[in-house]
């Protein structure tokens, strides 16, 4: 719920030996979810303070927490120390220039020379749902506008969520910017993103464009990040807050594996059942940043958005720049369920398309079985075992195109490699679709190989600084997708690919990073909009794609889970978690990835022993119930692994099959935090109306010591009793909440799985 009140507050001070009294009028803002409650207000000259942000609280006025009776008071009374003012209040959009000097949101490069901005509070609006956001922009190449859609969550019917539009002017510039905050009542959630808008007849440069900033009292505050690197996405760190900055970001074009564009801020005694969470994660697939600073007061302001490192758009006059959406979860009750507000929101209000809400077919992919090494008869032999053994999809990974053979070569060549595919691809398809299965299919569609018919015709569509020679990354170049030419060859070619077959499912790689970011068609002045422009790019074609083929499914994927975003999950329901398919390494990264994506969204596979990353070997069922949360599948060469782990995929699938619904929809709890102890990891699915659940144990190191281990099992119904059908024993979900219940556990890297069922009272 959002209200708006107007109230006065008094105050006295000291002015010359005499007392004198003041009013302020203000404009109060507040945002009521279930759980929290979010509190700002616009004092008479139009500042914009930050009140409140935590725990539900009743109808008290907030304003105190304004502290504009705590020197140096407000502008009206004290003007001579306006400094003081700006730099320690707490502001809801803060500007660089005028005296603010900790992490601002908002810099300009005006038509002289000057860098300075300062918004006031113009207005307000309240409305039902929420408005789509898109960006205008002018293409070079084409000489025309164009129009992306941003992605962003949206609202179901209009009644899920409201919306509270800010309008903020600087009149010196005449520039305005448009704060949108949306609240999902019942989720714990709020949007915040921003509009920026050039009323005058010059243009401006933007340098520096966050969307949210938050400023906390107090600083006792733990940091979350996820951070990693390739084959180790999204590992959980935690460390309480120092003085000055801390924070994570990108400079390499995408989200990336080093840092997820993800951040919380939870209190000391935070664990997964207990504390306050404040979880931000920016809806953007390319350069952000996140930062939290502790100031001079020990308050810490917390600022995310678009890395301004390197950025820069003109603003032409009369034009916008929408900047994306920022996604803050509140939770008083842990970790855990900050993640499933996260979780319940993306499942809801970002993903998008025909299988949102459905269970993925079974796939395998040939990667890991062939690597470049297939041809049309090897697929085929792949395709003939695995559907006899109830696998419903059989994906043909890189190496199928142009005349690939191996990463060097061919990336932009979208024509079918004859020699390989010998029959043509609509034959290998079909072949696939008559043993029952579906077909899917591999590209990289932002990417150029220096040896390739594309590159020979048109090298300038690389993005590259003319006269240095390129830095090239797996051989390959980054296409300059700002440039519309670009961007409509690509997609006829892979267009004409999706309609001369029954193809029914894509996997979008992205296997480098942008470097000598320049583009042969933006003029000088708008050189440093690339790396913004090149995420627009991408997001048209993804736009394009996912509006021409409703029906089909599209996985994301970037070098393993480089671009493991909310930006992506817009597009494609499921996202490849990491190259790293090692089910204990796995743990990790599922753990983490979970702080905040959704199981239905982890793309996860059983794949072979050793482990082609890291050569361990684990039991094939451990690898089977570690892909089972996730959209499950297989990456190995059915044809060729041992006859037992074969045997097992029947059984494995009709589990997978069991237990997806649950794992889809379901409430997630971690019950293990492997990186706190790395013996053994637990999690558990509860249904939404806890009729059942499943919960998953992996022994990991140690299993002497740990003969049995007690699990103590949250979120289920305290009144209810379960029956755990595995361990034949019936408790009630109090005293597996509270006392838990103790599982014998089997060698190092083994598993279990265990079905709870509410029994019929
Ligand atoms: C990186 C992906 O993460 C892998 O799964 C595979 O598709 C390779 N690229 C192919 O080049």
């Amino acid at each position: 719920m959002i209200t708006k009140t107007d109230s006065k507050i008094s105050y006295s001070r000291w002015i010359n030996g005499e007392q004198k009294s003041f009013t302020e009028d203000l404009v109060n803002f507040r945002l009521d979810s279930k759980n929290s409650t979010y509190a700002f207000s616009a004092l008479e000259d139009g500042f914009l303070l930050h009140a409140y942000y935590g725990k539900r609280l009743g109808n008290d006025d907030l304003s105190y927490l304004l502290r504009l009776n705590e020197n140096p008071f407000t502008l009206k009374s004290n003007n001579r120390d306006k400094g003081t003012f700006m730099d320690s209040k707490s502001f809801e959009f803060p500007c660089h220039g005028t005296g603010d000097y900790r992490e601002s949101c908002f810099m300009v490069m005006d038509k002289d020379g000057m860098s300075t901005c300062d918004l006031r509070y113009s207005s307000y609006e309240i409305i039902k749902g929420k408005p789509d956001l898109t960006q205008e922009f002018y293409d070079y190449a084409t000489k025309s506008w164009q129009k992306v859609n941003i992605p962003a969550t949206w609202s179901k019917d209009g009644e899920d969520c409201e919306t509270l539009i800010i309008t903020m002017k600087d009149e010196h510039l005449s520039l305005t910017a448009e704060l949108y905050y949306t609240v999902f009542t019942d989720l714990d959630i709020i949007t915040r993103s921003v509009k920026i808008t050039n009323e005058a007849e010059k243009p401006v440069d933007l340098r520096r464009v966050l969307s949210v900033c938050v400023d906390y009292e107090g600083c006792d505050y733990d940091y979350i990040t996820l951070n990693g690197s390739w084959a180790r996405e999204r590992i959980l760190e935690r460390s309480h807050l120092h003085h000055g900055k801390q924070g994570v970001d990108s400079v390499k074009g995408e989200s990336s594996h080093q840092s997820n564009p993800f951040v919380a801020l939870v209190s000391p005694d935070c664990d997964e059942n207990k504390g306050e969470a404040f979880g931000y994660n920016l809806v953007y697939s390319g350069n952000f940043c996140a930062t939290a600073e502790v100031t001079q007061h020990k308050r810490t302001r917390l600022v995310m958005g678009i890395n301004p490192f390197d950025f820069s758009w003109t603003l032409d006059p009369g034009k916008s720049f929408q900047a994306p959406e920022v996604v803050m979860s509140y939770s008083c009750e842990g970790l855990g369920q900050m993640s499933r507000n996260f979780h319940d929101l993306y499942r809801n209000n970002l993903i998008r398309g025909e299988w949102k809400d459905k269970r993925r077919p079974i796939l395998i992919n040939n990667w890991e079985a062939t690597y470049f090494n297939f041809n049309t008869e090897k697929l085929i032999s792949i395709a003939k075992e695995a559907s006899k053994l109830g696998i419903e999809m059989l994906v043909m990974d890189d190496g199928w195109f142009g005349h690939r053979d191996s990463d060097n070569s061919s990336l932009g060549d979208w024509f079918v490699y004859e020699k390989k595919i010998d029959g043509g691809l609509k034959y290998l398809v079909d072949e696939v679709n008559k043993l029952g299965m579906k077909f899917g299919i591999w590209f990289e569609p932002e990417m150029i190989s220096p040896d390739s018919v594309l590159y020979t015709e048109h090298p300038e569509w690389a993005i590259q600084i003319p006269g240095r020679v390129p830095t090239m990354s797996r051989e390959q170049y980054v296409l300059d997708y700002s440039n519309k030419e670009v961007r409509d060859h690509i997609y006829e070619m892979i267009k004409k690919i999706l309609d001369s077959a029954n193809i029914e499912y894509i996997k979008w790689d992205m296997n480098r990073q942008l470097t000598e970011v320049g583009s042969t068609t933006l003029p000088t002045e708008r050189q440093r909009e690339l790396w913004h422009r090149y995420v627009l790019g991408v997001y048209d074609v993804m736009n394009r794609l996912t509006t021409d083929y409703p029906y089909l499914l599209l996985e994301n994927c970037s070098g393993g889970g480089a671009r493991f975003d909310p930006g992506m999950l817009y597009f494609s329901p499921q996202i490849w978690t990491s190259d790293d398919t090692d089910a204990i390494e796995r743990l990790k990264i599922q753990h983490g990835t979970s702080i905040c994506y959704p199981a239905s969204s982890m793309g996860a596979h059983v794949s072979d022993c050793p482990n082609h990353t890291v050569g361990r070997t684990t039991p094939f069922s451990t690898r089977g119930d570690v892909a089972l949360v996730g959209t499950f599948g297989y990456e190995l060469d059915v044809t060729r692994i041992p006859e037992a782990d074969r045997n097992a995929i029947p059984g494995q699938i009709e589990k997978f099959k069991k237990y997806n619904p649950l794992v889809r929809t379901g409430d997630q709890y971690r019950i293990g935090n492997i990186f706190e102890d790395n013996t053994y990891d637990a999690w558990m699915f509860v249904a939404k109306d806890k009729s059942e659940a499943l919960l998953t144990i992996v022994q990991v190191l140690g299993r002497p010591n740990y003969p049995q281990r007690v699990f103590k099992l949250p979120g289920l119904e305290p009144d209810a009793r379960y029956t755990l059908e595995e361990l034949d024993i019936t408790l009630s979900g109090e005293t597996l909440e509270n006392a838990g219940v103790a599982i014998e556990m089997y060698g190092d890297f083994s598993s279990r799985t265990i079905h709870l069922v509410k029994v019929r009272k």
